[in-house]
């Protein structure tokens, strides 16, 4: 009788060791990206379609969920405490970054909760204001908001949003602070900006440029220290007269810390191949931008990214001393 045992007990393990495990058969299902912001906006339009091409490439349904509020910290919270297995992935920005000083009791420890997939893209802001706006350039948008200043709304998408941090460091540069109006995302801030409800945001170029081009919005400058080929007509933000308020908002895509290597190492090739998908390289550069070089789409990238912003920004946010909570 005991033999028979010992000789199921071999059996046994030997189809353990044959069968592949979940990580080397993954996916197996779909996976889901978290965007800490609402749909619509510029996280949301890079995500979709990052998903779209990793999707191909895995063979399973690559989601996309919107969780916002908090500047992204309650969609990096929710991916910080699911399943390390792979299947739920967190798309974040600088923000990650920022909000690691801005916000003294994260839920969350930012180095120590995630592993890293790969760097995504890099994105240029742009100043915008409402379409009947007073002021018609970056000048005489500066001399309104100064004499204006306890009446100009700056639309963002809560503290640790990128247009949070360039709204920072627009008023900081104009040495004047202005009332800000916050939103679950950038998405329905320029619904209220094309409607008229606020006066002027710093965003992405992935959100504003079908709206400059389209001449719904007003473009006061773009963040970079060239003009864009998609927005040759929008000055420079040193041309307009705040020389050094340059900033571009780089993405990356997370998963939760224990993540099996193989599983990270599988997402992070795929992200590669949606790095150099022509349908990303097209939309991307129509929204004033591009991927990320596919030798970045790797989790030594990312990892070296975020820890450098976090460096570069904390002292910036210290001295501020503007605080989430
Ligand atoms: C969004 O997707 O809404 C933006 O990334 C928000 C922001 O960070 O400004």
């Amino acid at each position: 009788m005991k033999t028979i045992w010992k000789t199921f007990a071999a059996a046994a393990s030997l189809m353990m060791l044959a069968a592949p495990s979940g990580a080397q058969t993954f996916p197996e299902r779909s996976i889901t990206i978290i965007v800490p912001f609402a749909a619509g906006g510029p996280t949301d339009t890079v995500t979709r379609l990052v998903a779209e091409a990793m999707s191909k490439d895995l063979g399973q349904q690559v989601l996309v969920e919107n969780v916002g509020g908090a500047g992204g910290t309650l969609g990096a919270g929710r991916v910080a405490s699911a399943d390390p297995d792979g299947y739920t992935l967190l798309l974040h920005h600088i923000g990650m970054a920022t909000s690691a000083t801005l916000y003294r009791k994260l839920a969350y420890d930012t180095l120590g909760a995630f592993d890293y997939v790969g760097l995504v893209t890099e994105v240029p802001m742009t100043i915008v204001g409402r379409k009947d706006l007073e002021p018609n350039d970056l000048a005489a948008l500066v001399e309104y908001a100064k004499a204006n200043q306890d009446s100009v709304t700056v639309a963002n998408a809560g503290i640790g949003a990128a247009s949070h941090l360039c709204g920072m460091l627009f008023m900081s540069a104009i040495e004047t602070p202005l009332v800000t109006v916050p939103y679950k995302g950038t998405g329905p801030a320029m619904t209220d900006l094309l409607g008229g409800q606020v006066d002027i945001m710093c965003d992405q170029t992935t959100n504003t440029t079908k709206q400059i081009q389209g001449g719904t919005i007003k473009a006061y400058a773009v963040t970079t220290p060239e003009r864009l080929e998609v927005l040759p007509d929008v000055p420079t933000t040193a041309e307009g007269g705040l020389p050094g308020m340059e900033v571009s908002i780089w993405h990356g895509l997370y998963a939760p810390k224990g993540t099996p290597p193989e599983v990270v190492d599988r997402l992070s090739k795929s992200l590669q191949v949606a790095l150099t998908d022509e349908n990303v390289g097209a939309r991307l550069a129509e929204l004033g931008t591009a991927p990320s070089p596919q030798e970045d789409g790797t989790p030594d990238a990312l990892k070296a990214k975020l820890e450098g912003e976090i460096t570069r920004w904390k002292p910036i946010i210290e001295a501020a001393g503007q605080y989430a909570d």
